[in-house]
């Protein structure tokens, strides 16, 4: 599994204005969508592509376009409803997959309570968007319910993550042969005993959406 932890000053120029809890929900909506097309520039490095025959008005040449089968993008509800904007302005012609999951508050454990994924992902290169790498535990099993059903590349866009988080997906995802890359804005410190990363930013889904 490859991490990659973003470092650029705009980027965390960002993630500050995230943090603060001054922040209304308007801007942390405009934040995380900027925040996404940021880290997407990276996460899309290794996107399949396939020469494409051109003219200029100048003269033949060769450039590329994306293959088939198209990137599928994966927003985890809620919270990473938030992050799917700023990904499909940069990948217009992706297709995009729903997957609802939910952590139980006492045990932590990811329930999945919603899926609009199509059953055949084989040969499939897959962008799962969450903002919050925390426990790990929701992102492991998206990856492994991915993975199992053919995706052969898988991309995970965070905006903060933990070492306790990555260890777990390390561990959770360590018999799986594809290429899984971590893209992340900040490795935070750590998760409080109530699950939440440190210094964090809160809970995402209410910051993003309100309480419910
Ligand atoms: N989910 C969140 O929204 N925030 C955290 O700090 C951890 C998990």
């Amino acid at each position: 599994m490859r991490v990659l932890v973003a470092d650029h000053p705009l980027i965390t120029h960002k993630l500050t204005y995230l943090r603060d809890k001054r922040t209304d929900s308007p801007t942390f909506r405009r934040l995380a969508e900027e925040l996404v097309t940021l880290l997407a520039y990276e996460a899309t490095r290794d996107v399949r592509v396939e020469p494409f025959e051109i003219e200029t008005p100048i003269a033949p040449t060769t450039g590329i376009k994306l293959s088939n089968p198209k990137p599928l993008i994966v927003p985890i509800l809620r919270a990473g409803l938030g992050m799917l904007e700023g990904m499909v302005r940069l990948l217009p012609s992706a297709e995009v997959g729903f997957l609802g999951m939910q952590r139980n508050e006492e045990t932590l454990e990811a329930i999945t309570y919603a899926n609009r994924l199509p059953d055949d992902l084989a040969g499939r290169q897959c962008y799962v968007v969450d903002p919050m790498l925390a426990t790990g535990g929701t992102l492991a099993m998206t990856i492994r319910y991915l993975a199992d059903r053919g995706a052969d590349d898988i991309t995970a866009v965070t905006l903060l993550a933990t070492p306790e988080g990555i260890a777990h997906l390390e561990d959770e995802l360590a018999d799986l042969d594809i290429p899984i890359t971590i893209v992340t804005g900040a490795m935070d410190e750590r998760l409080n005993d109530k699950g939440y990363i440190v210094p964090g930013l809160g809970d995402a889904g209410d910051r993003l959406y309100g309480l419910v």
